[in-house]
């Protein structure tokens, strides 16, 4: 099986997406048609679909935030997690999910571009900083208030909306040397760009999943198979 060789001076990024879920039972996307468990993504994951369904967007996230719970972390959510152990600040992780399996298998240095399922932030912008937000809510009635009083709306980036920590990111890129993209169809932006990045500085660039993705020119190397499987014997560290 292919490795992946990680120096003593080499620094990895590393971006997931659903595919790295699947494996613990948290349906992708795309894999279905498009369709996010059985919804069209703009009936649930737009900001036109908050505003004028906000029962719907809710109902939605209420059934992932009980969906994540029930999920455990798979293999290739620990094996990033002992990589990480073993690189230290050598190690960024980047994620377009919003389930938090990284951080329960044991991840730190992470950042949820696309927002979190158990958190929540007003919507109204009213400034206040997003909230831990586990709830579900069985009616809309129910949702959780803002201080301001209008109500909280998930802390979810929906289509259309700037993702989250977009300086830190590009940072993170224009230093590592390696970046390793995990399950992640290569369709939504700016995301699908940071292989690109990546390839500006020189970095080796290397694609996990069972199928290639639409970017996947863009890769030095591409490793098919699933993710649970394949990780947990990917990495080379020099003197492991
Ligand atoms: N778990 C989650 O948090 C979750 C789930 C669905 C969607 N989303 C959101 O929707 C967007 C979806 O875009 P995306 O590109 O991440 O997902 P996607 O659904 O567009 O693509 C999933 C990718 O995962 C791959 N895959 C399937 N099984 C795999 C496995 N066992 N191992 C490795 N790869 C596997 C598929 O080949 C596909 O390329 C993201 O922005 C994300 O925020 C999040
Ligand atoms: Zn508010």
């Amino acid at each position: 099986m292919a490795s992946i060789a990680i120096g003593s001076d080499d620094r990895v990024f590393v971006l997931t997406g659903a595919g790295i879920s699947a494996e613990s039972g948290l349906a992708t996307f795309r894999a279905s048609d498009g369709l996010w468990a059985g919804h069209r993504v703009e009936d649930v994951c737009t900001p036109e679909a908050l505003e004028q369904n906000p029962a719907l967007v809710w109902q939605f996230y209420s059934e992932r935030r009980a969906q994540g719970a029930k999920a455990q972390p798979n293999p290739a959510h620990i094996a990033l997690a002992t990589l990480e152990a073993e690189l230290g600040d050598r190690f960024f992780l980047c994620t377009q999910n919003v389930d938090d399996l990284h951080e329960r298998a044991g991840s730190v240095r992470l950042l949820h571009m696309h927002g979190e399922l158990a958190m929540s932030r007003c919507e109204d912008e009213c400034g206040r900083a997003p909230v831990e937000d586990r709830k579900v809510y069985a009616s809309l009635d129910e949702v959780t208030r803002c201080a301001c009083g209008a109500r909280l709306r998930p802390h979810i980036v929906f289509f259309g909306e700037m993702p989250l920590g977009m300086e830190r990111i590009q940072k993170e890129i224009a230093r590592a040397t390696v970046m390793v993209v995990i399950g992640t169809s290569g369709s939504v932006y700016p995301a699908a760009n940071f292989v690109n990045w990546a390839r500006q500085n020189r970095a080796r660039t290397v694609y996990v999943g069972p199928e290639r993705p639409l970017n996947a020119a863009a890769f030095t190397t591409i490793v098919e198979g699933k993710a649970g499987e394949v990780l947990p014997g990917l990495f080379a560290v020099a003197g492991r």
